[in-house]
């Protein structure tokens, strides 16, 4: 039997370059070697996203993407979280072998309060249980399809971990495996995206490359990266500079070599830099955008896809909930 692999993506943004290759192009990339269950985490986005048009919106617009990107939803199970009642009884059961320190020590959290310390306000101002207890449905959304793998982001390693944890406890309760231990899979080639001023690429940073402007915008966007003032005379270093760090995501060596020769022989100004980046990028990203705007136009067509990853989930879903519950005595 093939190995398991399972994520969730939280649609709480428009997508991104850095998206793209830091979680997209990965996740696809291990539909090859594993059965592959990918979800829309909506349920996750509510915690922060108390907007219902901007919501909706946004969970159309992550699993257009995916799917435009090259997902194949006759190969992959892909499901938004929130048509699988079965999680959340799940998550009903694994609180009850969730200590509470282990949720103090989230980084997320922790993150928050420290912030909320900084600010001089109450240590648990505009923090909801969703996000104390965030970990908790994350756990559910893996152990639920006995996930093998989660190819996540280094960001979120603590969450796998936590999700290992709790499926110990249960295990160790029951004398049994009753829940399969998840392992993480951090793609450390793609990690780091820079983003237009040299930080990684992060809505939080707003220097992101957005996956399906119009070509017009994608080319403004590229023309604003920031550059340092080295005159269009003087000799470059590609290695110090976004532009080539970007190149280097959409080619092969052959152009990155020729494009390295020209930084390091002078003559070329950041502007003739960038026209090239948006070049190659723009080369790779309009089929995926011709794709993204056919399967927008369609949305119930869209609506459709998502059901039937979900009609297929479900059965396995269910069948870990009763399995659990038979070792809890709740049968
Ligand atoms: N927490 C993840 C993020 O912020 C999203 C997510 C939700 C997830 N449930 C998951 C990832 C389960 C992997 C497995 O991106």
């Amino acid at each position: 039997m093939r190995k398991i692999s399972l994520t969730g993506i939280k649609p709480t943004g428009s997508l991104h370059i850095g998206n793209y290759f830091g979680a997209i192009k990965p996740a696809l990339e291990l539909t090859k070697e594993y059965d592959a269950r990918y979800f829309i985490a909506d349920y996750h986005a509510l915690n922060t996203m108390k907007d219902p048009k901007e919501l909706n919106a946004t969970i159309r617009h992550v699993a257009a993407g995916w799917l435009a990107a090259g997902l194949d939803p006759e190969k992959v199970i892909f499901y938004r979280q929130s048509a699988i009642p079965e999680i959340f009884e799940l998550t009903a059961m694994l609180m009850a072998f969730t200590a509470k320190g282990l949720m103090n020590r989230a980084h997320a959290y922790k993150a928050a309060v420290q912030e909320n310390g900084e600010k001089g306000d109450d240590t648990d101002a505009g923090i909801n249980m969703g996000l104390y207890t965030y970990p908790v449905l994350m756990a559910a959304d893996i152990i639920i399809f006995d996930s093998d793998v989660v190819p996540v982001g280094k960001d979120q390693v603590q969450h796998i971990e936590m999700a290992q944890d709790i499926a110990q406890s249960v295990n160790a309760n029951y004398g049994k495996q009753v829940l399969k231990i998840p392992q993480p899979a951090v793609q450390e080639d793609f990690a780091v995206v820079p983003g237009m001023d040299g930080r990684k690429m992060s809505k939080s940073y707003g220097n992101t490359i957005p996956l399906f402007a119009p070509e017009k915008t994608l080319q403004k966007t590229i023309m604003r990266i920031v550059t340092n003032s080295q005159s269009v005379e003087e000799p470059k270093n590609p290695d110090e500079s976004q532009i080539f760090q970007l190149y280097k995501l959409f080619t092969q060596s052959g152009e990155q070599d020729a494009f390295a020769k020209r930084y390091r022989a002078g003559g070329m100004g950041w502007g003739d830099a960038k026209e090239e980046l948006f070049r190659v990028v723009n080369r790779e990203l309009s089929p995926i955008r011709e794709r993204y705007d056919a399967i927008m136009a369609d949305i119930p067509a869209l609506d459709k896809i998502l059901e039937q990853g979900a009609e297929r989930a479900r059965p396995i879903a269910a069948a870990t909930v009763k399995r659990f519950r038979k070792a809890a005595g709740i049968d």
